[in-house]
């Protein structure tokens, strides 16, 4: 998700690679990823390049299918200071609240376009850490919302998709001029 609070300075993280991040309606969004079978080095250094891809866009998350990876690799830090990462992989919903709740979401592959969307107000997700150990988290507020969002990235989902077929038209028109002036 795109981070619309004003960026702090972004921890300064070593031997890292900045990665390229796609833009909707770019087809690889809709890719449905994969499970993780290993956590290795492998995955640690993605994790890593995402959290640096991550804060400096600036982002308050990200899914490994938006990096063209299709894996079930998701970052996410909604802390004020930008000093909580929290990794998910292999994330699953085990519980949510019947309430729902709106929120105005960005993402980094739709720069510019903020909207409302309608989600779970809680849900208790499962995953896995980046040293490969399960644990569960309650997830509310910006932070339920934010799972949520990176979670449809993993199952080919963009939270556009949620608008209207007027909106998502319009969008899809100035994403084309965005990607002509880069
Ligand atoms: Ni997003």
């Amino acid at each position: 998700m795109a981070d619309f609070r004003a960026p702090q300075c972004a921890p300064i993280i070593r031997n890292m690679a900045l990665l390229k991040i796609l833009h909707y309606p770019d087809k690889r969004l809709n890719k449905v990823a994969k499970p993780v079978a290993v956590v290795d080095d492998r995955i640690r250094k993605l994790v890593a390049d995402m959290a640096e891809t991550m804060y400096s866009a600036p982002g308050v998350g990200l899914a490994a299918t938006q990096v063209d990876v299709h894996e079930r690799v998701i970052v996410i830090d909604v802390s004020d200071a930008h000093d909580e990462l929290q990794v998910f992989i292999n994330p699953e919903i085990v519980w949510e609240s019947d309430a729902l709740k709106e929120w105005e979401e960005g993402c980094l592959s739709v720069p510019g376009i903020y909207d409302f969307v309608e989600r779970q107000e809680k849900v208790r997700v499962k995953a896995l850490n980046e040293k490969g150990e399960s644990f569960e988290i309650e997830c509310e507020g910006l932070l339920a919302v934010c799972i949520q969002h990176e979670m449809d990235h993993l199952e080919g989902h963009v939270f556009v998709e949620y608008l209207s077929q007027l909106k998502q038209t319009r969008i899809r028109g100035k994403m084309k001029k965005l990607e002509k002036a880069l």
